[in-house]
């Protein structure tokens, strides 16, 4: 097997790549570690402690999230004194949190809540006593519940680590840690740029997409993979569709390529058009000097732009005529157009709309 690392977890044999991590590598064999703090892409933290696992020889339970594998390693992810640690753990956190699931906006998308069903757990053994934070709705993009917080720092990780911004990070100690922008302003009075990387990251309620709230349910929606309208970059995306409307867009890092997952703040949270009123949605010929615009078919209203491009050109020649790119068109559809203006019309008056 090479340079190939062989481990056993839960006395099965597996081969490990040198640097990866015992939770890297059970997940690649189907093998269930529960996860809070743990987000791809960022570094491991190894903070929430829910990815325990016993690993002969060591003391200690290891977080599996930041522990690398070694050759020969033992690992057992599910024991007793395995599952108590982790069990404790999301009691804590439910105790120590507001998670009112039957409002809650990530409800049925929630982490902590799929782990508490998983754990069966039917309520926590300490005292439920939320922090009592007031509710940030500054933003008309994302709302912030800190009661919610589970403070796995996802988010100030995919701030700082993906996105760069270097918007979000842990203040204050112990009981009264919570995170957000510095000097704890909230998000509309920050160097926020509401590309919303954190709405993504958060695995429980404390960070939402304002515009989607109660416009509906992860089990009720259909989500629809496609690129971003608003750049030729070719962002992937999914676009969260319930009873014929578009709600909200995520992303999706399954989907690779050129976007990992992120986006900016106009693929997250410029979908307003879609449905709007005022959108064109058949062309519109001024058929009379000085008349009004009026709607028309496709074919009509190209054949209306052929023949009058053609009658300029050949009155006033192909340098009278120019032609605008768009940052809304894809590459592919950018370079046919400069093609069609070089080739076609006969000109090199061609620019893009992002050069303005
Ligand atoms: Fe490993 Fe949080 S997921 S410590």
């Amino acid at each position: 097997m090479g340079d190939k690392i062989e481990i056993i977890i839960d006395e099965r044999k597996v081969f490990a790549e040198p640097g990866e991590t015992i939770l890297h590598v059970a997940r690649r064999e189907g093998i269930f570690i529960p996860t809070l703090c743990h987000y791809p892409g960022t570094t491991n933290v190894g903070a929430c402690r829910m990815c325990v696992v016993e690993v002969e020889g060591m003391r200690s339970l290891v977080a599996a999230c930041a522990m690398p594998v070694s050759p020969g390693m033992r690992i057992k992810t599910d024991t007793k004194r395995v599952r108590d640690a982790q069990r404790i753990i999301l009691e804590l956190l439910w105790a120590a949190g507001d998670h009112n699931c039957l409002t809650c906006e990530k409800n049925g998308a929630c982490e902590l809540q799929d782990l508490i069903y998983r754990f069966g757990i039917e309520e926590p053994r300490f005292k439920i006593t939320p922090p009592g934070y007031e509710k940030e709705e500054t933003s008309v993009m994302i709302a912030r519940d800190l009661n919610k917080c589970i403070l796995c720092g996802r988010c100030v990780r995919a701030c700082n680590e993906i996105q760069v911004n270097e918007v979000l990070d842990f203040s204050y100690r112990g009981s009264r840690a919570k995170v957000g922008p510095a000097f704890d302003t909230d998000y509309r009075s920050s160097e926020c740029y509401f590309c919303g990387e954190c709405v993504d990251a958060c695995p429980v309620g404390a960070i939402t997409f304002k515009p989607a709230r109660f416009k509906g349910r992860p089990w009720e929606e259909r989500k629809v993979k496609t690129t971003c309208t608003y750049c030729g970059v070719g962002c992937q995306m999914d676009l969260h569709v319930f009873d014929g409307k578009v709600f909200k867009v995520s992303g999706n890092a399954a989907y690779g390529e050129p976007n990992g997952g992120s986006l900016c703040i106009k693929g997250r949270f410029g979908l307003e058009f879609i449905h709007h009123p005022a959108r064109l949605r058949v062309p519109l010929i001024r058929r009379k000097k000085g008349g009004d615009l009026e709607e028309a078919t496709w074919e009509e209203a190209l054949d209306f732009v052929a023949q009058r491009l053609r009658e300029i050109k050949e009155k006033y020649g192909a340098n009278s005529i120019a032609g605008l790119a768009s940052a809304r068109a894809t590459n592919e559809e950018n370079y046919i157009f400069q093609k069609f203006i070089r080739g076609v019309i006969g000109t090199n008056n061609v620019d893009h709309c992002a050069r303005l």
